[in-house]
């Protein structure tokens, strides 16, 4: 087999230390240091052969994480021609349309950017839409950490359980967790003020979740809005224990704290994004990708 380089970015070392095992690549570690105003100088600690795989997601702070997503890239492409770029979560990726006029589709400028750096493929986790993905004009490949979730939930004692969306943009990711698990999914109906960023359950009344411990799935949770108004729905209908899965925990401030305080008992995240919640490992299904 041809050789392989992983170069881990700062904020995804361990997750690109992993990836690198199962690969039986070279792993490189790059080197980070942040000026006083905020801007970054990375240092990548080898030389790379051979193919290059660059792991970093773009979590919080975001900009400093893509602008040391792009260095990286734009490093590895002195090197080869063919450096695929991990971003295990792709921030920004909510911004893939114009839902009021005159916004700009910031996806779309990352897009560009990643391109110019001199990436050939990019590997994104759970990408928020499929939408977004059409941004791109190179190969994308959007893998998923659902299947991974789903068996870290088999093993759990769930009474009677239900999946559920808080969403029904989230309807297909909660059938496909359904699927995995073994069991039925629903999904409930959210309205989201585009101007102030609150979100609404619209849902009628639901019998269906009653004395049932529900599986709530989504792709990421940031603030928490969305998880807490379902946990809030879903406790008014009767339902037994409420877990929370998904694939990017970014949980600012205390949006952990805000969805326990609902009634939730659990959260469970994959490792996309490293915190408390990131029990799932998501190495295997990226080294499938590549
Ligand atoms: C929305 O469509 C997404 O799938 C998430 O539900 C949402 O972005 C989570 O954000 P927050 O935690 O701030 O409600």
């Amino acid at each position: 087999m041809s050789e392989i380089t992983v170069i881990g970015g700062n904020a995804s070392e361990v997750l690109a230390k992993r990836l690198a095992k199962k690969l039986n690549a070279n792993f490189i570690s790059s080197e980070l240091r942040v000026f006083p105003d905020g801007e970054s100088k990375i240092t990548i600690t080898a030389k790379p052969k051979g193919k290059i795989i660059v792991v970093n997601s773009t979590y919080p702070p975001v900009d400093s994480n893509f602008i040391q997503t792009l260095s990286l890239v734009t490093k590895a492409r002195q090197f080869s021609r063919q450096v695929i770029c991990v971003i295990p979560y792709m921030g920004y990726a909510r911004q893939d349309r114009e839902f009021l006029s005159g916004e700009i589709i910031t996806l779309s400028v990352i897009a560009k950017l990643l391109v110019a750096a001199g990436a050939s493929k990019i590997i994104v986790v759970d990408a928020h839409s499929t939408l977004g993905l059409k941004h791109f004009e190179i190969p994308i490949k959007n893998v998923s950490a659902v299947p991974e979730l789903a068996s870290y939930f088999r093993r759990l004692r769930l009474k009677h359980p239900l999946v559920v969306s808080p969403d029904s943009g989230g309807k297909e990711r909660a059938a496909e967790f359904a699927k995995h698990y073994g069991t039925e999914y629903i999904a409930l109906v959210k309205n989201r003020d585009r101007k102030t960023g609150k979100v609404k359950i619209i849902s009628a009344s639901l019998d269906s979740v009653r004395g049932r411990d529900l599986i709530l799935v989504d792709d990421m949770i940031s603030t928490g809005g969305s998880i807490v108004k379902a946990a809030q729905f879903l406790k008014r209908q009767k339902c037994g224990k409420i877990y929370v899965a998904c694939t990017h925990a970014l949980l600012i401030d205390s949006a952990g704290k805000k969805i326990k305080r609902a009634g939730v008992s659990a959260i469970i995240s994959s490792n996309t994004i490293p915190g408390n919640t990131s029990i799932v490992d998501v190495s295997g299904v990226i080294a499938k990708a590549i």
